[in-house]
């Protein structure tokens, strides 16, 4: 089917935007081809020709960037895509929408902290990958075997990234920092979920996208990942794991830039710092926590949801008075948001599934009424 007019200028104005430099005729051609399909190397020429200088700037021989307007038309492509449902459960507001075009239409300086836990490999909660996830059929899920008479949650495979994953991955987080850059106020804590292979590509380009890295928050948890033997030579290696039983998931842990003293910008912005557990403990960074339990998964059907135990300690400690709003961007079923009613915060999903979209509407309240207990 023939593409409509303007779409692989559409794209190449994304790519720019999202890697925030300059880049090569060839680098542009991947980035489209990867996007639409094939796309002649002489189509891609001919548009950024055509619109130099009105949106591109060439800086080099073969190599273009944005200039102000293609800055402006990044923001308005996002704007244009469909962002539609919302509705308030507690006192959170939930959108089924991108979320790169819902932040596109939000005011500069507007949110208050940011939980969340992100689509990584990029590829796992595409419409292939989730249909071939929900008809059992594996793909980039893996599904653990059962074992103790329980069934485990599918988990997706993060060691089959290649390079070109792991740029997409780059690209992706480079933007996502930009635009949490702009909405969010000074001293602004971002709390993103990850894991040992991968948080250093999202600390860097978050990092280059804007933010100030802080650290990492450990959630100290069993999960499924790492401790088989070699594939294929369990009987001749029985005594080896390839890789150690990950017994922690690192969250990355950013802030936006304080504006002067953090007594200043407390004051201004009600952000700076976190919020103590009590007047004699302050927040720590490492959190014990558990897989989440069945009732919560049966109550939110997700893949990756979040226990409330966590995510409470967590929401409760990212606005340092209690005041503001908390964005999840990639809310999935619900767990930042029903984890903020529970502390009673103001909060912000968006979620691009619509099926998912539909679990958290009836999911929040029942999870954010649950009953949970923390870990000693
Ligand atoms: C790792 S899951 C989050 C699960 C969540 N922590 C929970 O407890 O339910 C990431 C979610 O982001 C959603 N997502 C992916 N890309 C998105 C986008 N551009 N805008 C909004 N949501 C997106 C996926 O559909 C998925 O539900």
């Amino acid at each position: 089917m023939p593409l409509a007019p303007g779409t692989v200028r559409d794209s190449i104005v994304e790519f720019l935007s999202a890697i925030g430099k300059d880049a090569s005729i060839d680098e542009i051609l991947t980035a489209v081809s990867s996007q639409l399909g094939h796309t002649p190397p002489s189509s891609i020429r001919s548009y950024l020709t055509l619109n130099t200088p009105k949106i591109f700037e060439r800086t080099g021989r073969g190599r273009y960037k944005l200039n102000g307007n293609g800055h402006k038309s990044a923001i308005e492509i996002c704007r244009s895509k469909p962002g539609s449902d919302h509705r308030t459960v507690g006192k959170g507001i939930i959108y089924h929408a991108d979320s790169f075009a819902w932040m596109a239409n939000q005011p500069e300086n507007s949110i208050e902290a940011i939980v969340t836990d992100p689509p990584y490999g990029l590829i796992e909660f595409n419409d292939t990958e989730t249909a071939k996830l929900r008809a059992g059929k594996g793909g980039v899920w893996r599904i653990p075997p059962s074992f103790d008479g329980h069934q485990r949650a599918p988990l997706p495979r993060f060691t089959v990234l290649n390079d070109s994953d792991r740029k997409n991955l780059h690209r992706f987080f480079l933007r996502f920092g930009v635009q949490l850059t702009r909405i969010l106020v000074p001293g602004a804590n971002v709390l993103v979920a990850s894991n040992p292979l991968l948080s250093h590509i999202v600390a860097g380009a978050l990092t280059e996208g804007g933010l100030e890295l802080r650290g990492y928050i450990s959630r100290q948890v069993m999960t499924m990942r790492g401790g088989d033997r070699p594939k294929n030579a369990h009987e001749e290696f029985d005594g080896v794991s390839v890789m150690p039983r990950s017994q922690w998931e690192p969250w990355v842990m950013l802030r936006k830039l304080p504006e002067g003293r953090i007594q200043d910008n407390l004051r201004k912005y009600r952000t700076g710092g976190f919020r103590r557990v009590s007047a004699e403990r302050p927040f720590g960074d490492l959190i014990l926590s558990h897989p989440t339990p069945s009732a919560e998964r049966k109550l939110a059907p997700h893949p990756s949801l979040k226990p409330q135990a966590f995510m409470r300690q967590l929401t409760r400690a990212v606005l340092p008075l209690g005041k503001g709003k908390i964005l999840d961007p990639f809310m999935g079923a619900g767990s930042t948001i029903a984890a903020a009613n529970a502390v009673d915060y103001e909060s912000v999903g968006v979620e691009i599934d619509r099926k998912y979209f539909d679990i958290a509407c009836e999911a929040i309240p029942l999870l954010g009424d649950l009953h949970t207990k923390t870990p000693d």
